[in-house]
């Protein structure tokens, strides 16, 4: 390369892309990138941490997930589709995880054989053994990696986006982050990000989000100042179902009116990921989860196409590709924040007066975790209005005041999840910070109750 070639990549990085690619876009420096295994299991957790080892040592892979136990109908109707994707997605070599213990196990061994293809027959990841299957078995390079990742999904959504427009949501989690971030770096200005102030945030997530993706990434950010809206749909509703259904309603609304002022939009950019993906249709907690999602897809906006290039990683391959996209670890590391916001942590009526009083507090609680260098341990951390007042005294004067719950937790999958024993020292100066700095709050107490039978949310 050139010191031409070398100051036109500084200025262009996505010149420096096509440059280490050979014709075919798949061949990264000397490696091929799209190679394929995939793994077919009954195994939801097991086959996920096998799937990832495989990447990790290079070669990607996917998973095909089937239930024993069916009935005979269901189960040749499984065998047969995961036939079907076998033949379609035509992988290097087939990593078949199960115990043989029951006829489905055996029919769909026998299924897989036919494809002439290297089985590896295993019951748990064993690093060696990946090893000899990938790089001897079926003689892979093993160069997909995270970087490979970004460089190949910018030259597919480049090639897909072509001339149009793209919209994209962002809330200001990870997944939706890393997605606008990509398509950015693919399409520059085509992309719009829509970033919906609902009143519901936390204290400076608003000035952030706009600060992170409009100056450092000169994202072509619509900020929607929505609070008004959204507070005037909650005034004197209790119900905490109610409450998340307004705000879905209300959200997809505001999206709607925003995307219509942008024109015709051609792509929807969504912030899917894999674990979604194999767990929908075959997990019935994922419909708990699923439940959650405020703000779905917003059908009226009659857009053409979807772009979800996240949509076959694992949530610590979008964290590493974040990472390597430049973005702020502020954003990286944040918490998981429910998309109804703090309506569900100020328990009852919402208003600007009690959130804001929420906000305090719960900015103070992080602050002190963070202090504390906790934050990278905890799965959730934060607090919650409660509905009670309760007599204090302060200055010798008789109060009437709120109490502030804090909730600190750690989990594998929110499912189930437990308390964290958080130092007393963390908590008294939490304490101590919250009844001097905020405002009619004369109580605070330490939620230790475990999910089950307590949710991670109050409501
Ligand atoms: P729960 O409270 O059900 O929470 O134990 C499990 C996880 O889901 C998050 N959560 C929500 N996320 N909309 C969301 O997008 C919601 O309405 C909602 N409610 C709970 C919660 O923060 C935790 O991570």
């Amino acid at each position: 390369m050139d010191t031409m070639d070398n100051n036109d990549n500084i200025k262009n990085p996505l010149n420096q892309v096509n440059s280490e690619f050979n014709n075919n876009n798949n061949i990264y420096n000397g490696k091929i990138i799209d190679e394929l295994v995939i793994v077919v299991s009954d195994e939801l957790k097991l086959s996920q941490a096998v799937a990832r080892k495989t990447r990790e040592l290079g070669v990607y892979s996917e998973v095909l997930i089937y239930r024993n136990g069916l009935n005979e109908a269901d189960t040749l109707a499984k065998i047969n589709q995961i036939a079907d994707e076998l033949k379609s997605k035509n992988p290097a070599g087939i990593i078949f995880i199960n115990e043989l213990s029951n006829k489905t196990d055996n029919l769909l061994l026998n299924e897989i054989s036919k494809f002439n293809k290297p089985i590896l027959q295993i019951k748990e990841t064993d690093e060696e053994i990946l090893k000899d299957f990938l790089f001897n078995k079926c003689k892979l390079s093993g160069g997909w990696n995270v970087k490979t990742f970004i460089e190949k999904s910018v030259l597919d959504i480049k090639n897909k986006v072509g001339d149009k427009k793209v919209l994209c949501g962002l809330s200001g989690g990870v997944d939706s982050s890393v997605t606008a971030v990509l398509v950015n770096r693919a399409v520059g200005k085509q992309l719009s990000c829509i970033f919906v102030d609902h009143g519901l945030l936390r204290k400076y997530e608003a000035e952030q989000v706009e600060n992170i993706f409009k100056t450092q990434f000169d994202i072509n950010l619509i900020k929607v100042n929505a609070q008004d809206r959204f507070l005037d749909k909650l005034s004197g509703i209790r119900d905490p179902e109610k409450k998340r259904k307004i705000i879905g309603e209300e959200f997809i609304r505001v999206f709607e009116e925003e995307a219509k002022r942008i024109g015709e939009i051609d792509f929807l950019a969504q912030g899917t990921i894999y674990p979604d993906v194999i767990e929908s249709g075959i997990d019935k907690s994922s419909v708990v989860k699923r439940h959650h999602n405020v703000g779905g897809l917003p059908e009226k906006i009659g857009f053409k196409g979807l772009i979800e290039p996240l949509k076959y990683l694992f949530k610590d391959e979008v964290i590493m590709v974040g990472r390597e996209l430049g973005i702020p670890e502020s954003i990286i590391l944040r918490q998981p924040f429910p998309g109804p916001g703090l309506a569900v942590r100020v328990i009852g009526e919402v208003n600007k007066e009690k959130l804001d009083i929420l906000r305090d507090a719960d900015f103070i609680f992080r602050e002190e975790i963070e202090k504390a260098g906790l934050n990278k341990e905890l799965s959730q951390y934060f607090a919650v209005l409660t509905d009670v007042r309760s007599v204090g005294v302060r200055n010798g004067i008789r109060t009437y005041d709120y109490t502030i719950a804090l909730r600190a937790i750690k989990t594998n999958d929110f499912m189930t999840v437990d308390w964290v024993r958080l130092p007393y020292d963390v908590l008294a100066e939490t304490v101590y910070r919250i009844v001097n700095e905020v405002d009619h709050i004369n109580r605070v107490v330490y939620d230790i109750t475990p999910k089950p039978p307590a949710t991670v949310e109050w409501e």
